[in-house]
């Protein structure tokens, strides 16, 4: 390997670890902690090196799929068309390209192209059938999204019976979103409620419906602007821009305000337009996306692996403006890494007022050469977290020096006095005392949070304040606590006294007991294991049975021992082939790996992390204490063995068409209960194609690749 390439594939690896994890923040946790700018930035960076170097484009690229993963505990909707995304672009340039390139692949033809606002908020696909509201499902993976449909029907504005006569099929997609003003009010009112504030209106948009229970949705103003279709039967649309009077015909809210153009000109002059009035909507805007209007254009132009080649967003660039840099304090994280915060002189940004913003860490002050008292460029887009895009060197004071954060911190921890440790790993200092009770607050936080064991009312300050009474040491004291002690808690001051009350500790105790019966994954996720987040700790809950499987695993041990044994080939071999028969590894087929590689569910690094972890005194006491306290969470999947003996186990399925007398999600559900899979298109690796009738591309497809096709007769004997 070339010396570039080598450096290539280093960088490439580090950002898709960096992507993945912002990926798992924003789908997975909905709570972001870079803007979508910075996202964007390493995503390009990453497009651009596997462009330069074709050979490094692995499968497990975040640049070969299209979006988050669907949450576990909803049910599984399979879109009937892919719910793809579109390209990004900040310049007004590659606008005219865009322009340009249609122009050049359709000549000597007029394309008008529609403008309309790109609504900040969660991509939603709602089908209707006979006019009647059938399911509602978000975007998932593009393939398959998670069945909201209790949740968008409480939403008012999204009508549960189309008005006058309905399609057939219609299936509309848009944008759910929380409006401006109710954002701003429900963020206050959790504030009273000690509960963690929302980032931006769009993570509590999507908080809202990622929500199991409904009535959390139904108590947060969400609204709706649909923007097109997907599978449609019965109607006839040619044109894009008919589809805002069709709707509206029907009673689906949608865009008030799109323009048509047809030159490179009148699209410029739309966009412009729209970032003008823009501000007044009710709803969050980040851009504009262009489409071409005619269905039969849009046809002919197609698409690329990602993304339509009819259409794009462009996106407003975030504003901008000047402060002082005051000071920088460093907070400590549940892992008890340390993060430097701005503190500044406070300005109007986009609408609010900020006086904070995130610096990430050393080397990022280093590389922007961040120092105090310098006047810095902080950027907002919309509602989001505000970050420090640069200094203006001009105007920096003559004293100013560079900033030396070790010194800063004199060395130790700032909460705790503790000694303090760079890692590598996470280019960030870290706290080395379990004891600290940052960290034990952070943790306390974590361990509660959504998607860990969803005790929503110890969040923010209630789990200050458990630390700083010393109620709660540990997130296991929970469930030693009593309504009694919890009720009196006081999370305000002895002057301003505000009592958590009976009531507020009597349904948070109901929550805490709640947790004792989730499974393992949730668990595994909520004890903060350093580098286990959700995906990991579900695939971990996939191969153990219980925790004490996991902190003492055969499976772990072997993945670090397979990287270890780098010279003996035999012994590599072995633990190789244990492995895969496990179902723990595969074999590799990427080029980058040695010749007969595996590519193991996780890696050495998370090995070694959870490992580490149950191995160390803290470790082993917090798995005494849960047999103690009777918590015994189980897996709640059957193991890869029992999976691996299913009767359609490896198996992959593509559905397409209608049967005759099965839907398709009972025919999904059937296979996924053999052990089987369920995938949305058609490829050399498909096992069958189930296929009714009126079956389209995909057929056809698998006519081509010569894949089996079977009906559902077949299909029952099958099964
Ligand atoms: S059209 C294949 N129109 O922005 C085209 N998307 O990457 C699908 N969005 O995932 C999208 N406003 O969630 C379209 N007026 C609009 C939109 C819009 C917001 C979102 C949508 C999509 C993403 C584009």
């Amino acid at each position: 390997m070339a010396k570039d390439e080598a450096q290539a594939a280093k960088r490439i690896a580090q950002l898709r670890q960096e992507i993945k994890e912002h990926d798992r923040r924003y789908y997975e946790e909905a709570a972001p902690t870079i803007s979508d700018r910075e996202y964007d930035r390493l995503y390009k960076e990453l497009v651009d090196l596997e462009a330069k170097f074709p050979d490094l484009v692995t499968p497990d690229s975040p640049t070969q799929r299209v979006g988050g993963k669907p949450l576990q505990a909803f049910a599984q909707i399979q879109h009937r068309a892919p719910m793809l995304s579109l390209d990004n672009t900040y310049s007004e340039d590659e606008v005219a390209n865009f322009y340009k390139r249609i122009t050049r692949l359709l000549p000597d033809e007029e394309i008008p192209v529609v403008i309309e606002p790109k609504v900040d908020g969660v991509a939603v696909s709602v089908m209707y059938e006979n006019g009647r509201l059938k399911y509602a499902a978000t975007r998932g993976d593009g393939l398959v999204g998670d069945d909201i449909t209790q949740n968008i029907k409480t939403i008012r504005s999204v009508p549960q019976q189309l008005r006058g006569s309905a399609p057939k099929v219609f299936e509309v997609r848009g944008e759910a979103y929380l409006d401006k003003n109710g954002f701003k009010k429900l963020n206050k009112e959790r504030e009273a409620a000690g509960l963690p504030l929302f980032a931006n209106p769009r993570n509590a948009a999507a908080g809202s419906l990622k929500h199991l229970d409904p009535k959390i949705a139904a108590q947060r103003p969400l609204g709706m602007v649909f923007y097109g279709t997907g599978a449609v039967e019965g109607v006839d649309v040619d044109l894009h821009s008919k589809i805002f009077p069709l709707f509206k015909k029907l009673g689906l809210p949608t865009h008030e305000n799109w323009w048509l153009a047809d030159s490179v000109e009148k699209v410029l002059d739309a966009i412009r337009e729209l970032d003008r009035i823009r501000h007044d909507f009710p709803y969050e805007t980040d851009g504009a996306v262009i489409k071409v209007d005619a269905l039969a254009q849009r046809e002919r132009l197609g698409f690329t692996a990602k993304s339509p080649r009819w259409a794009i967003a462009y996106k407003y660039a975030a504003e901008r403006v000047e402060t002082k840099l005051l000071d920088i304090i460093v907070q400590v994280g549940r892992t008890g890494i340390l993060t430097p915060v701005a503190m500044l002189e406070p300005v109007v940004v986009s609408g609010s007022t900020v006086s904070r913003a995130t610096l990430h860490n050393e080397d990022e002050i280093k590389r922007k050469d961040i120092r105090i008292g310098d006047t810095v460029v902080i950027e907002k887009a919309g509602e989001v977290i505000p970050a420090v895009v640069e200094v203006v060197k001009s105007k920096r004071p003559r004293n100013a020096k560079p900033f030396d954060f070790l010194k800063h911190i004199h060395g130790k921890c700032p909460v705790c006095g503790g000694e303090v440790r760079r890692d590598p790993q996470f280019v960030a200092w870290r706290c080395e005392n379990l004891q600290c009770p940052a960290q034990a607050t952070r943790r306390l936080e974590f361990f509660a949070a959504r998607g860990a064991l969803d005790i929503e009312s110890v969040g923010g300050i209630v789990a200050d304040k458990l630390v700083e009474r010393g109620l709660v040491r540990e997130p296991l004291d929970l469930f030693e606590l009593k309504v009694e002690q919890l009720g009196k808690l006081n999370l305000g001051t002895e002057e301003n006294p505000r009592i958590f009350g009976e009531k507020n500790a009597t349904k948070a105790i109901q929550a805490i007991e709640r947790a004792r019966t989730f499974p393992l994954s949730r668990w595994l996720y909520a004890l903060a294991i350093p580098d286990v987040g959700k995906t990991t700790a579900t695939d971990l809950a996939r191969f153990h049975q219980t925790i004490e499987e996991v902190a003492s695993s055969k499976l772990l041990r072997d993945v670090l021992a397979y990287h270890e044994t780098k010279g003996d080939k035999e012994a590599t071999k072995e633990i190789a082939e244990r492995l895969i028969k496990s179902g723990f590894a595969q074999p590799s087929k990427s080029k980058i790996d040695k010749q007969g590689g595996i590519v193991t569910e996780v890696g050495p690094v998370v090995a070694k992390s959870v490992l580490d972890f149950f191995g160390s005194s803290a470790g082993k006491k917090m798995l005494q204490r849960m047999k103690q306290l009777g918590v015994r969470p189980k897996s709640e999947k059957v193991s890869a063995k029992k999976m691996a003996e299913l009767p359609l186990a490896g198996k992959t399925f593509v559905l397409t068409g209608t049967l005759p007398s099965m839907t398709r999600e009972e025919a999904s559900a059937k296979i996924e209960a053999l052990g089987g899979h369920v995938s949305g298109s058609v490829s050399k690796k498909t096992d069958y194609v189930l296929a009714g009738a009126e079956a389209g591309s995909k057929l056809e497809k698998a006519k081509e690749l010569g894949v089996p096709i079977i009906d559902e007769p077949t299909f029952r004997k099958m099964v």
